[in-house]
């Protein structure tokens, strides 16, 4: 299924398409894809500009529960969780829930929200999960599949599917040339460079039956 969950959260924030491509965008790339201080609280060149928590991801934990029909004491997976922000929210919501992320990078682990930080653990998507098969009643991978290879998205896809009852990804795509040229602007870390379709035949290919949800650069 095709949802439309963060892309309102997605359009508020402007870009500057140009600005960014002509401002050493490949060194900016290369810091970037460390996943480290500068990609997250560093300049804006280098990735999120400062990653605050914000309450902005309140309303869309809501809305995944609403729509999963999550119950309290629900499992939950978020494959790419960052500080944990979301999972932060989804334990706010539901204070029983069993709540577990993970992540390649260890400065967002380390600088994670200390309530749940005990949750979150440095490991890559690509790579086999330590969770048994249907373990989670969902799981989640929010604008982080896309920064991987083919044959990398094919495991992490494959993971997700085995140990997810349902599941829900989020990642860049392009609808036209004009939202492809801002994508490869503004993107400092995406691998996977696919339309819609693409998408699908690749979730196809690689066995993922869950839901899946497009953000673009228009
Ligand atoms: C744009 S951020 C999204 C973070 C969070 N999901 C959110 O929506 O706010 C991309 C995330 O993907 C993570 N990431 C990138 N490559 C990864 C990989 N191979 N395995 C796991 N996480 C990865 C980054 O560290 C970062 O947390």
């Amino acid at each position: 299924m095709l949802y439309n969950i963060i892309t309102p959260l997605h359009k508020m924030t402007k870009r500057d398409y140009l600005a960014r491509m002509n401002d050493d965008k490949a060194g900016c790339m290369e810091i970037a894809g460390r996943y480290g201080k500068d990609y997250w609280d560093g300049e804006r060149r280098f990735g999120y500009g400062g990653h605050i928590y914000d309450r902005r991801w309140e309303k869309v934990a809501r809305k995944i529960a609403k729509i999963y029909n999550l119950p309290p004491d629900a499992k939950i997976l978020d494959v790419g969780c960052g500080k944990g922000f979301l999972l932060y929210e989804f334990k706010k919501i539901s204070p029983d829930s069993k709540i577990t992320g993970l992540d390649i990078s260890p400065y967002a682990i380390e600088n994670a929200i200390p309530d749940i930080k005990d949750r979150l653990s440095v490991h890559r998507a690509q790579d086999s999960y330590p969770f048994k098969d249907k373990e989670f009643d969902l799981v989640v991978s929010l604008t982080t599949l896309h920064n991987l290879y083919i044959n990398e998205l094919k495991s992490a896809l494959r993971e997700i599917e085995r140990v997810g009852i349902n599941k829900y990804i989020v990642v860049e795509s392009y609808r036209d040339e004009e939202e492809l040229f801002n994508l490869q602007c503004w993107a400092l870390t995406c691998r996977a460079f696919f339309t819609p379709e693409e998408w699908c035949w690749l979730f196809n290919e690689f066995g993922y039956t869950g839901d899946h949800e497009f953000i673009y650069f228009e």
